[in-house]
């Protein structure tokens, strides 16, 4: 029979990463491996579990326990049994030191000071900015902002950035802002925010690297031309039509059959300048807003039907151009308020000399490659842990 692959997961001396489903297993063969890890005499300093909550940091200290205790009460039969299928060994094989040893590991393992470690990543980044503040840039009285005090905060950040709306209501600030506020209902306009709460790190980095030039911009992104907003287009075309021809074509129109005298009404109805670009669709459109098949019949002039035809490709076009640049409007007035909004939000924290977990987890990770301490923090970090499980 092969050994199975928990057990492989579970050996020491491979480097090993797993994916498996939900409940099968993979909290078991870390706590395996770490008891391996013990009976092979591996100092409990040198172990380090990370986990992503506190609740699963909570469950493998728990499981290990019960592992390690169970141990100590076992008879020789029952534990020789234990340790063997912790590598697919020979229970027979056991000598009396190994049993003796296993015994003692609860005790050694997590009862003696500086032993083995189970924190969270937010918990072990915090400890190692805290040993480091000043090569991580961090205050060295810093606090932590846990998930609601960061989610309050992060609330009141709306608040500064309505203020900031309000104050310059034709900045960049207040005019995304009133433009959604207008768009969305007020659910949809608060669903916004908390995605724009919830993404913040996603889009900070998206509009660094649009800026940087490595990510596409809006424009890029949506086919729309770069600077012209969705007003200049439908005023741009608007003014492109002649009034005066407008009016002929539609007294032509009118000279036709019933549905020819439809399309002159609806003409009379969007006559530029005045109706404006959206008014326009139905005279080319249908009610449905698909564009018409069929611009007049046999009874209309045919100057006048070639002449609708020829506008109807051209403001198809123009629809289509408009479509693209107002979803690059929005996304950039998104990218707006996402940027206002964040840094209203770091001000709040720098203010309290809090960092959240995000923080936490970027300073620690700019600390250890980025900064040029990184190759001090390591040297001093060295030493201290040989084996990291991350759950
Ligand atoms: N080889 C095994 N044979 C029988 N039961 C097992 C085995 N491995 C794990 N279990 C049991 O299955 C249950 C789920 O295991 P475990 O918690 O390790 O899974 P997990 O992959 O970490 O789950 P989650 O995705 O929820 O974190 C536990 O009760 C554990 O004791
Ligand atoms: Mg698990």
């Amino acid at each position: 029979m092969s050994v199975s692959p928990q057990i492989v997961a579970a050996d020491p001396r491979l480097t090993v990463f797993v994916t498996a489903n939900a409940g099968s297993g993979k909290t078991t063969t870390l706590v395996n491996r770490v008891a391996r890890l013990l009976l092979d005499q591996v100092d409990p300093g040198a172990i380090l579990c990370v986990t992503y909550t506190k609740a699963a940091a909570a469950e493998m200290q728990a499981r290990l326990f019960d592992q390690l205790g169970g141990w100590a009460v076992l008879d020789d039969a029952a534990l020789s049994r234990e340790l063997a299928r912790l590598d697919d060994g020979d229970p027979q094989a056991m000598d009396h030191a190994a049993l003796s040893r296993a015994r003692k590991l609860f005790a050694r393992a997590l009862e003696t000071p500086g032993g083995l470690k189970i924190q969270t990543i937010h918990a072990f980044c915090e400890k190692l900015l805290r040993r480091f503040p000043l090569e991580a840039g961090v205050s060295p009285r810093f606090t932590v902002l846990e998930d609601q005090a960061a989610t309050a905060l992060s609330h009141a950040a709306r608040e500064d950035l309505a203020r900031a709306a309000v104050a310059d209501p034709d900045g960049p600030i207040g005019q995304a802002y009133s433009h959604f506020a207008v768009e969305l209902d007020w659910q949809r306009f608060q669903a916004l925010l908390s995605m724009i709460e919830a993404r913040r790190a996603d889009l900070l980095d998206y509009i660094d690297r649009a800026e940087a030039g490595t990510a596409p911009d809006p424009y890029a992104l949506t086919g729309a031309e770069a600077g012209r907003t969705p007003e200049d287009l439908e005023q741009d075309f608007i003014a492109w039509i002649d009034p005066a021809e407008w009016n002929r074509m539609a007294e032509a129109m009118a000279t036709g059959s019933t549905n020819d005298r439809k399309i002159a009404d609806a003409m009379s109805v969007a006559a530029p300048p005045h109706a404006g670009f959206a008014a326009l669709a139905g005279v080319f459109c249908t009610q449905a807003g698909e564009p018409r098949k069929s611009m007049g019949t046999k009874s209309a002039p045919q100057g006048a039907v070639g002449w609708l035809l020829d506008l109807q490709t051209k403001f198809l076009a123009a629809r289509e151009a408009l479509r693209k640049a107002r979803i690059a409007d929005d996304t950039i007035k998104v990218l707006t308020l996402a940027r206002a909004h964040a840094a209203f939000y770091e001000a709040a924290k720098a203010q309290r000399g809090a960092l959240d977990f995000p923080d936490l987890v970027a300073r620690a990770a700019a600390l250890l490659t980025r900064s040029g301490a990184a190759a001090w923090v390591l040297y001093k970090l060295d030493g201290g842990v040989d084996h990291v499980l991350i759950d």
